[in-house]
């Protein structure tokens, strides 16, 4: 992947763990940007500090691989406010972690770079990407198969310059 500031376009994917969801969302958008090869630097975070420095969730690695999306090399780390420097487009996928993110804030600039990542697929209804640590393996594919949906709006509207 290339570096931040060799990319025309840099997306954060955030969650509350930065284990389950937001890894899977920058695994899968990692892949389909090198697949397109887009100019796009990708990552992830978590509103919470629990689990940084850790792997993601291994039930979340072995959904990936399953389907082939590795996400086994990435470490889990917090959010902090010069993300908002470092990224153009910053997706939250639920409701406590657009609040989380958007109380870090310092203007409206900001803010406005927080969008809903199931919005991509229904948009303007603020759907969460449905938390899966305390669920099955069940819930763990629905996740992945929800951000795949995601993902791949995403990738449309990189290619459709709908960011710049
Ligand atoms: P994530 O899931 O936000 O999708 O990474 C969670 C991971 C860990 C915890 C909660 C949610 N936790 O409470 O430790």
């Amino acid at each position: 992947m290339l570096r931040p500031e060799e990319a025309s376009l840099r997306i954060l994917m955030v969650c509350l763990g930065n284990i389950c969801r937001s890894p899977m969302a920058d695994g899968l958008l990692r892949r389909k940007v090198m697949e397109n090869k887009l100019s796009v630097y990708v990552d992830s975070a978590g509103t919470a500090n629990y689990h940084v420095g850790e792997a993601p969730d291994k039930r979340m690695i072995q959904t990936g691989a399953k389907f082939n999306t590795p996400i086994h090399d990435l470490r889990a780390r917090q959010f902090t406010v010069r993300d908002f420097d470092q990224f153009e487009v910053i997706y939250c996928m639920d409701a406590s972690n657009y609040a989380n993110i958007c109380r870090l804030a310092r203007n409206e600039a900001d803010k406005a770079k927080v969008l809903f990542m199931a919005n991509e697929l229904y948009p303007s209804t603020n759907t969460a990407v449905p938390d899966p640590y305390y669920g099955s393996m069940h819930d763990f594919e629905e996740v992945y198969h929800l951000l795949d949906a995601c993902t791949d709006k995403v990738i449309e509207k990189i290619k459709d310059g709908k960011f710049r």
